[in-house]
C-alpha cells in the first residue's frame, strides 16, 4: 500500500502539537496541516493577529506562524471536519497522571487518548495513518488499534470496512528550545509494524532531517523509549543533586566534580546542573507511569529503583526550605523573603511542577512573607499554583505567611531578609549587589539554588551567601 500524504490533522494544539505541526508545515509547504483542539480559547490565541498572544512562547515560533498560518497551517475547533479529510492523524493530547480511580497518583490518565481515538474511528477515511505523538504507557498502541478496529468492524456492517495503521512517534522536545529541538533533533523515533506507513512518516521528516537520524523500532520499544529517556534525564539530575548535599558536608566542590565526571565521554557533561530539583510537565509524570507499569508486571525492585529518583527530588526541595529556616535563626515568622524565579526553568512561562511551588508553600507555612518576581510568569498563574485567589496580599491561612507579586528585582528585594534564586533567568546572573545590599534588611542572605549568581565572596557588601553544593 502506497501512502500519499497531502493532508495532516493533529488533535491537540498544546505545547507539543502546536510547535511540532508548525515545524512540519514550515518544512513541507505541499502538505495542508490542520491543528484541532476542543479548547476554543487556545485556538483563538493560535489565530490571534497579535503574535505575542500565541498560547505558547517559544523562540522562533512566531516567525513560522507568521509565514505558514493561513497557507498550509490552520488552527481550528472543527475536529470532525478536519479528521474526515486527513491522510495522517497525529494524536498530541495531554496524558497527565490519573488523580482518581485505579492507578491514581501513578498511572497515566488515558481518557483524552481514548476520546480522540474514538473521534478518529468515527470520522477518518480509509487507510489513514494514526500517529501517537503523546507520551504513552508501553502497549497503548494495542488499545488504540482495538478502538479503531472495533469501530471499523461496526462500520463494515453498515458502511464499508476501513484500515488504520498505527505508529508511535514520541516527541523529545524540551520547552524553551522547542523549535531548535524540532528543527535539529538528536533523533526521530518511529515505532510501527507496517513498513509503508513508517516510510510515509519518514518521508515527511526527511524533508529536513538526515535519514540516519530517523530510527525505526517496534511499537513497544518506541513507546517505552520515551518514558525511559525522561527517566534517565531525571535520574541524572537526582544523582547530581544528591551530591550537592555531600559536597556541602565535605568541602568537595560540586562544579569541579561535575567537570571531572562530565569529561568522561561515557558519562557526558549535559544534564548535570545542580538545582532545586527538576520540574516541568513530563519528568515526574513519566517516571510515575514507569513505576506503575513496573508494579503492574510485578517488578517491585525496578519500580522502587525509579521511585528513589522522585524521592530524592522531593528531598532536595524540602532540604532547601529547611535550611533557609535554619539560617534565618529557626523562624521565618514576619520575615520577608524575596523569591527570584517561579518558572520550572528559564526561558519559559510554564510553572508545571516547578520546584518554586513546593519551596514557596513550605516557606509560607513557616510564616514568611514572600515577594515573588519572575520575568515571564503572571500573577494569575502564581496565584493558581499557590492555591490562592487573585488578590495581592491575600492571606493563605491564619498562621501562614502571605505573598506579593513584584514587577522587578528591586521591589522584590526591598527590605527583604533573604533572596532565594530558584530559576536560572539571565537577569539574575549579574545583579547590582551593592545597590541590593543597601535596600535589604540585615543580616542579609542570598540562597542561590542554581549556581548562577556572580556574588562570589561571602560577606561582600555584608551579604551572606549560600550556594547549592557549597553551603556556607
Ligand atoms: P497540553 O496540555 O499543552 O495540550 C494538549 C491539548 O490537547 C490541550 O489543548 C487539550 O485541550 C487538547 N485535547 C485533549 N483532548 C482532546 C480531544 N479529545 N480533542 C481535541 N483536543 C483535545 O499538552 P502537551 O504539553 O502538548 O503534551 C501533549 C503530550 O505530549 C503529552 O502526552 C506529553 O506528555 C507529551 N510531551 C510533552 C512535552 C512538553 O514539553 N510539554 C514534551 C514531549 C512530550
Ligand atoms: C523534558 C525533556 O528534556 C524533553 O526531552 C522531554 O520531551 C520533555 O521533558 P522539559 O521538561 O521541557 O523537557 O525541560 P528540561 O530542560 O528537561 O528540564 C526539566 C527540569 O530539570 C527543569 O526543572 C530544569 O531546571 C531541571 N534541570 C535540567 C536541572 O535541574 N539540571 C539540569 O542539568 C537539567
Amino acid at each position: 500500500m502506497e501512502f500519499n500524504i497531502n493532508n495532516i490533522c493533529c488533535i491537540g494544539a498544546g505545547f507539543v502539537g502546536g510547535p511540532t505541526m508548525a515545524v512540519i508545515a514550515d518544512n513541507c509547504p505541499g502538505i495542508q496541516i490542520n491543528v484541532v483542539d476542543i479548547n476554543t480559547e487556545r485556538i483563538k490565541r493560535w489565530n490571534d493577529e497579535d503574535l505575542s498572544k500565541l498560547p505558547i512562547y517559544e523562540k522562533g515560533l512566531e516567525s513560522i506562524i507568521k509565514k505558514c498560518r493561513g497557507k498550509n497551517l490552520h488552527f481550528s475547533n472543527k475536529i470532525e471536519e478536519n479528521l474526515k479529510v486527513a491522510d495522517m492523524i497525529f494524536i498530541s493530547v495531554n496524558t497527565p497522571t490519573k488523580i482518581k480511580g485505579l492507578g491514581a497518583g501513578k498511572a497515566s490518565d488515558l481518557k483524552w487518548i481514548e476520546a480522540s481515538t474514538r473521534q478518529i474511528a468515527k470520522n477518518a477515511k480509509d487507510n489513514v495513518i494514526v500517529v501517537e505523538k503523546s507520551t504513552l504507557p508501553v502497549r497503548t498502541a494495542d488499545t488504540v488499534k482495538k478502538i479503531l478496529n472495533s469501530q471499523s468492524e461496526k462500520n463494515s456492517r453498515i458502511n464499508y470496512k476501513r484500515n488504520f495503521y498505527v505508529l508511535s512517534n514520541p516527541e523529545f522536545l524540551a520547552e524553551g528550545t522547542a523549535i531548535e529541538n524540532l528543527q535539529n533533533p538528536d533523533r526521530v523515533l518511529i515505532g510501527g509494524d507496517n513498513e509503508e506507513a513508517i516510510n510515509a512518516l519518514r518521508k515527511i521528516y526527511k524533508k529536513w532531517i538526515d535519514n540516519k537520524k530517523i530510527l525505526q523500532t517496534n511499537l513497544w520499544s518506541s513507546e517505552l523509549s520515551k518514558l525511559t529517556a525522561n527517566a534517565f534525564l531525571a535520574q541524572r539530575i537526582s544523582s547530581i543533586n544528591s551530591l550537592t548535599a555531600l559536597c556541602e558536608s565535605t568541602g568537595a566542590d560540586i562544579k569541579e566534580v561535575v567537570m571531572a565526571i562530565g569529561m568522561d565521554t561515557r558519562i557526558g557533561s549535559r544534564f548535570l546542573e545542580p538545582g532545586p530539583g527538576f520540574g516541568g510537565s513530563c519528568f515526574k509524570k513519566d517516571i510515575l507511569n514507569l513505576i506503575y507499569i513496573c508494579d503492574y508486571y510485578g517488578l517491585k525492585e525496578v519500580s522502587s529503583y525509579w521511585q528513589k529518583v522522585l524521592e530524592l527530588n522531593s528531598w532536595q526541595k524540602s532540604r532547601i526550605s529547611n535550611l533557609i529556616v535554619d539560617k534565618l535563626f529557626g523562624t521565618l515568622s514576619g520575615k520577608k523573603i524575596c523569591i527570584l524565579g517561579f518558572a520550572f526553568k528559564a526561558n519559559t512561562n510554564d510553572t508545571r511542577e516547578s520546584p518554586a511551588i513546593d519551596i514557596c508553600n513550605s516557606l509560607l507555612e513557616e510564616g514568611a512573607n514572600l515577594s515573588i518576581y519572575d520575568p515571564r510568569v503572571s500573577l494569575k498563574q502564581i496565584a493558581k499554583d499557590l492555591n490562592e485567589d487573585n488578590t495581592i496580599d491575600a492571606k493563605i491561612g491564619l498562621d501562614t505567611g502571605k505573598w506579593t507579586y513584584e514587577e522587578s528585582i528591586f521591589s522584590a528585594a526591598n527590605e527583604a531578609d533573604a533572596i532565594v534564586i530558584l530559576t536560572e533567568w539571565n537577569e539574575f546572573k549579574n545583579m547590582d549587589w551593592k545597590k541590593i545590599s543597601i535596600i535589604m534588611r540585615r543580616p542579609s542572605w542570598v540562597f542561590d539554588t542554581r549556581l548562577i549568581s556572580d556574588l562570589e565572596d561571602n560577606n561582600l557588601f555584608g551579604i551572606n551567601i549560600w550556594k547549592i553544593g557549597y553551603g556556607i
